[in-house]
């Protein structure tokens, strides 16, 4: 069997990625980051470009003083002052790397750099060899590659070669290639330049524009590159840059097709991705590939039962592998009653079957109001349902209004013993008015001790839950009651409490109470 090849991965997160619109960095905070790409065991990070500001100066500096295992790379266009920045941000590095780029194609020579293709060659040909008198590692990039005329682009490969750049990144500066072309321009190189993806590094650098960077970038893997330049969650310059869990998880998750491996610390992914997007404030979506917050949650109930039954019936990677405790089923309307069950003995709740039974048309209520049902709900539905007493007042509907510059009525409707009762009232505010409005239909003679309301879940769409204590008889009795919407709970709280008075009062045999 043919052994594999080594992908090394070049981070940019510090560089591009930092290019992000909103994404600026501190010093400290690249710093911190550089760590945690340590602990991914990136094999080259880029700092950043130290002749753009003397803050990026600074960052460089640090991280190569305090970061030893990776190689650190400083970037800097093709003219003497940005390379000699670089050597001063890079002095103290354990192991260094100069990124010189000097854009190729057609419209950039024209229209940005106004130079012909024999000054572009010369200036590789000149900047590259002083360069490589005082570093060991020199990276070319001919920047906008990929729109670049096919025989000029390698012409300025050897070009580079020739005046000792150990490695050559082949940027698609624009998002522009589509991943069969692309794979294609990385073969013609390579065939026109032997040795490349060999003994002189061969890398990539996609955008994101048509979001095809992580395509484009393992298409060029799988054509003979052997470096490809990746951020964390994929930020970087307008649509992004290649993401850099896609391309490894990819690589590991296909090894069975892929010729080739990383030596990415897979499960330090989850808590990279999580620091970065916390640091630069970029928040990840939420169905972005690997790290997204719904990238292993399950919503389907027939998903959630396939993946109780095996996992791998819908998931390819195991979460734990990146960093998760596991996946997650979201309960919600699709879930079905093995999903429910199996949370319900996970939080440690042991139903009978027709208490679960119960619990479970409680769950489908709530599920067709609010979204997700979290743990927090579930609970609230759970000691409800454990804690149930007969519900002798049961709450029929209940109507609110309440306007600006008007007292707030409401009316209720409940039902006792098959019998329908209705009541209204004003109030001070809209509890009150459907508390009045109870107590006309109960007449328990209740006083308000007090009133809580707090929100069990997170979210616009929380479950709230409100906890009552009322007087009744000389006796003070707790109430609770959990909706969305916190008028119903608390006209459910100040119920939940009327019915336990009853249940009491009927256990013991005689209605020492109105209620
Ligand atoms: O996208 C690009 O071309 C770059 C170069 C500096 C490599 O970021
Ligand atoms: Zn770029």
């Amino acid at each position: 069997m043919k052994e594999k090849r080594k992908i090394y991965i070049f981070d940019t997160t510090l560089r591009d990625g930092e290019q992000s619109p909103g994404a600026s960095l501190t010093p400290d905070e690249k710093l911190k980051i550089a760590r945690q790409l340590e602990r991914l065991n990136i094999d080259i990070i880029e700092a950043g470009f130290p002749a753009s500001s003397p803050g990026e100066m600074k960052a460089v500096s640090m991280i190569a003083e305090n970061v030893r295992k990776p190689v650190i790379c400083g970037l800097s266009r093709m003219i003497p002052k940005d390379i000699d920045a670089c050597r001063r941000a890079l002095e103290k590095a354990a192991k260094k790397r100069l990124h010189v780029f000097l854009a190729t194609s057609q419209i950039h020579r024209e229209f940005k750099l106004k130079k012909d293709k024999k000054e572009i060659l010369a200036m590789i040909e000149r900047e590259i060899r002083s360069a490589a008198k005082s570093f060991k590692q020199v990276e070319f990039s001919p920047e906008d590659a990929s729109r670049t005329e096919r025989d000029f682009l390698s012409e300025t490969v050897r070009a580079a070669i020739q005046a000792g750049a150990t490695s050559v990144n082949i940027p698609d500066t624009v998002g522009y290639a589509v991943p069969q072309e692309f794979g294609e321009l990385i073969r013609f190189l390579v065939q026109k330049n032997p040795g490349l993806g060999k003994k002189i590094a061969l890398s990539v650098h996609c955008h994101n524009d048509l979001g095809l960077a992580t395509a484009n970038s393992l298409a060029a893997v799988l054509a003979g590159a052997n470096q490809v330049e990746c951020t964390v969650n994929g930020i970087g310059e307008r649509a992004g840059n290649a993401s850099l869990e896609e391309i490894a998880m990819t690589i590991d998750t296909r090894a069975d097709f892929m010729d080739c491996y990383t030596d990415i610390k897979l499960s330090e992914i989850t808590k990279a991705s999580r620091l970065v997007s916390h640091l630069t404030g970029m928040v990840v979506q939420p169905n972005k590939a690997i790290v997204g917050r719904n990238a292993f949650w399950h919503a389907s109930g027939i998903h959630q039962d396939g993946v109780l039954k095996k996992r791998q019936t819908y998931e390819i990677m195991d979460p734990k592998k990146i960093g998760l405790s596991g996946n997650q089923l979201m309960l919600g309307k699709l879930s079905g009653k093995h999903a429910f069950g199996v949370r319900v003995n996970k939080l440690g709740f042991r139903l009978t079957a027709q208490e679960m039974d119960q619990a479970f048309v409680q769950f489908k209520a709530l599920a067709d109001k609010k979204k997700y049902i979290f743990d927090e709900d579930l609970e609230a539905i759970l000691q409800n349902e454990i804690a149930k007493i007969p519900e002798t007042w049961k709450l029929v509907s209940m109507k609110v209004v309440s306007e600006t510059g008007t007292k707030p009525c409401a009316e209720i409707a409940l039902s006792y013993e098959g019998k329908l009762k209705k009541a209204t009232s004003t109030g001070d505010g809209p509890v009150d008015a459907c508390y009045k409005a109870v107590e006309k239909i109960v007449d328990s003679k209740a006083k308000l001790i007090h009133y809580g309301l707090q929100s069990v879940t997170g979210g616009k769409d929380a479950l709230g839950e409100v906890l009552v204590k009322l007087e009744i008889c000389g006796k003070e009795v707790t109430g609770r009651g959990t909706s969305t919407d916190i008028i119903e709970a608390s006209v459910r709280a100040y119920l939940f409490a009327l019915n336990k008075v009853s249940a009491n009062s009927q256990r013991a045999k005689g209605r020492s109470c109105s209620v």
